[in-house]
């Protein structure tokens, strides 16, 4: 079986687009789960406003040595986002190696040098953050060999920018013009969008919430019988006892979390700089105005089953299951509001002035950017601002298929597994923002949901802020004591392989995270009698006495590593002026300069993307070419020989 080949799954996209009667596929390569949202969006309104038998896929569950038959009548869409330094999303690796190789072949005979794809229409957009280096590199390379191999394509290869936060606004833009185009070339006739159900969801009178076979938060069938079954990986969380769970700031009104998560016997397993995976719960809270406000109190925890209404579709979660369980484990309700998802409910709200409102909030950018994206509110706050009375016309179906399916949230591991393999440790700020000019006030899922598991195992007798009463793993209980669903996910950011070569990292705040791993692994090794080299870290945090994180354990690995191990902090607000990492980089930069530059020391740098990993970056070409004695675009030019190299690494978020 091919990789990803599910038992009796055909692995040949023509074969499936045949059998279900399909002329358009959307195909995501998605890492977060916005590319195939966008996909099954483009694949409704393909279907709705344009008549298109449309399918969604993910590019890992096919192969394309066939895609030189691809039929003329047919369409491909592809919505590929590009992940970290410009690689593909995992569940894209094998299509781009394969579109984008050298000498490409298909099965039926088309190679490379004659235009093998001269049937395959396509469109494409792309999901990007322009703080990053390799802006939407996924989809130009993808977009530019399918026409070299002698594609076409239908509109513009679109581009969205999550790093200027218009991705939903570049989206809407760039599909107008594409489906114009589309429609005169493929003779479709648009017709206006009725709403066409792709999953039936069916109320179960034969069954109870608490009979055996409903799932009630469980992650699947095996979880649901009491035992967990490997391997665990993005699509089956290992459910992981948590073992050690503290506060770090000492300040009272914000968190910062130490957690220890075992994962001993689970076969997970990582080396220092990896990442772990943390699949959230919705808060109590939230999931009661959701379910308030769609008028689903009364039945919340009636048992429903759900299914595709033809082979294509995919049911995001399994069942039977309850309306509740579904809402809090597996549907991100508390995420961001697209307009079209806002316009799509339209026809089904309370009344004609909340049917106005709510047609307005969709047609006008302006408005709906005043009254929901600023304010960052969930879907739930939209529905209750523009009526407060029950949305109870919404079938649940459009709320399933609409709203993302909850996505595990990806932290840097700040432990070492060579001191301690068995358990990762995370350390995560907890996310509450206040937003200005509103009421309203923004808790990060995963963050929050982290905090009320350490609140719980310390039987914290403070009101729960997440409402969490209960544990992931449902009322049943099938695990003793506190656990979190996990995954690894393993990155590029390593220590360098020989431990006497000389490092600098730069992470301020939670930035600092892999960089507690890393020094931690060289105190062990030090101690275990290997030569450690110069071992530089800038930290970073507001006020020495408020968020200074593991302070007292720098000072334990400096008793260990000695001058080996140079601490270099930036307090931004102890002083009267802002003191940030870059100007003690600047400070230091002769040091710096001659680590990089006689030693080949390498460069870490951990945290925010937008701000500060692009000023540390800036800097250290200054110090480059003012130590080097270069123009100041020769020290640009090194530091990007620097990162393709790998010397200098990120680990960055936005
Ligand atoms: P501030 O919040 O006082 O501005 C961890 O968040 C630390 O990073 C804080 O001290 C924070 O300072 C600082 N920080 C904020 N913006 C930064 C930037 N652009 N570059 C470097 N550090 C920054």
């Amino acid at each position: 079986l091919a990789n990803g080949a599910k038992a009796g799954k055909t692995r040949n996209i023509l074969e499936k687009m045949d059998e279900s009667e399909k002329n358009c596929i959307v195909f995501y390569g998605s890492q977060t789960g916005t590319a195939e949202d966008y996909a099954s969006r483009l694949s409704k309104e393909g279907s709705q406003r344009f008549g298109l038998k449309t399918m969604v896929a993910d590019l890992e569950d096919y192969d394309y040595e066939n895609l030189d038959t691809f039929p003329e009548d047919k369409l491909a869409i592809f919505v590929l986002a590009t992940y970290g330094e410009g690689e593909p999303t995992d569940n894209a690796v094998d299509f781009y190696e394969f579109v984008t190789g050298q000498d490409v072949s298909f099965s039926n005979g088309g190679a490379a040098d004659e235009k093998p794809l001269e049937s395959l229409k396509f469109v494409a957009f792309g999901l990007g953050n322009n703080t990053y280096e390799h802006y939407n590199s996924m989809v130009r390379r993808v977009n530019d060999a399918l026409v070299k191999l002698g594609a076409s394509r239908i509109g513009k290869a679109g581009e969205g920018d999550d790093g200027a936060g218009t991705m939903e606004e570049d989206f809407l833009a760039w599909k107008e013009p594409m489906w114009a185009e589309l429609s005169e070339k493929l003779g479709l006739e648009e017709r206006e969008a009725v709403y066409e159900p792709v999953l039936s969801i069916t109320e179960r009178e034969d069954l109870d919430a608490d009979a055996d076979e409903v799932y009630l938060g469980e992650p699947s069938k095996h979880h649901l019988e009491g035992s967990q079954k490997g391997p665990y990986d993005s699509h089956n969380p290992y459910i992981a006892p948590i073992v050690e769970s503290r506060e770090v700031f000492t300040v009272k009104d914000r968190n910062c979390l130490h957690m220890e998560i075992d994962v001993k016997g689970s076969n997970l397993t990582y080396t220092t700089g990896d990442h772990i995976a943390v699949w959230p719960t919705n808060a109590g809270k939230e999931v009661d105005r959701f379910i308030n406000i769609l008028g689903l109190a009364e039945k919340r925890h009636k048992v429903i089953s759900v299914k595709g209404l033809d082979s294509t579709a995919k049911v995001p979660f399994p069942t039977p299951t309850t309306y509740d369980a579904a809402i809090r484990y597996h549907m991100e309700i508390c995420g961001a509001v697209s307009r079209q998802f806002v316009s799509s409910l339209a026809p089904f709200a309370p009344n004609e002035n909340s049917k106005a409102e709510m047609t307005k909030l969709g047609n006008d950018k302006d408005y709906f950017s005043d009254k929901v994206s600023s304010q960052y509110l969930n879907i739930a706050q939209v529905l209750e601002r523009v009526d407060s009375s029950q949305w109870t016309n919404i079938p649940f179906s459009i709320l399933i298929e609409g709203i993302h399916k909850i996505q595990p949230r990806y932290y840097s591991i700040s432990s070492s597994s060579l001191v301690q393999k068995d358990k990762i440790s995370i350390t995560a700020v907890v996310e509450e923002i206040r937003i200005p000019g509103s009421d309203n006030i923004v808790k990060g899922v995963t963050t929050n949901y982290l905090l009320a598991l350490k609140q719980k195992q310390h039987g914290d007798p403070h009101p729960d802020p997440h409402g969490l009463t209960y544990s992931i793993t449902g009322p049943r209980n099938k695990y003793d004591g506190i656990h979190v669903p996990v995954h690894v996910r393993h990155s590029n950011f390593k220590l360098p392989s020989d431990p006497s070569k000389p490092i600098i990292m730069v992470g301020p705040g939670s930035g600092v995270a892999p960089f507690r791993g890393f020094i931690q692994e060289r105190a062990a090794q030090a101690q275990a009698g290997e030569n450690v080299g110069q071992t530089i870290l800038f930290y970073g945090c507001r006020r020495a006495s408020e968020d200074y994180l593991y302070k007292e354990e720098w000072e334990h690995y400096k008793q260990i590593l000695g001058d080996k191990f140079t601490l270099i902090t930036a307090f931004s607000r102890d002083g009267p002026k802002k003191v940030y990492v870059q100007q003690r980089l600047q400070e230091n930069a002769a040091l710096v300069n001659q680590l990089l530059e006689k030693e080949k020391s390498n460069f870490y740098v951990c945290g925010d993307a937008a701000n500060m990993a692009r000023a540390v970056n800036d800097v250290l070409g200054k110090i480059i070419s003012e130590h080097r004695g270069v123009s100041p675009e020769k020290g640009e030019e090194i530091v990007k020989a620097m990162r393709a190299s790998n010397q200098y690494q990120e680990d960055v978020w936005s």
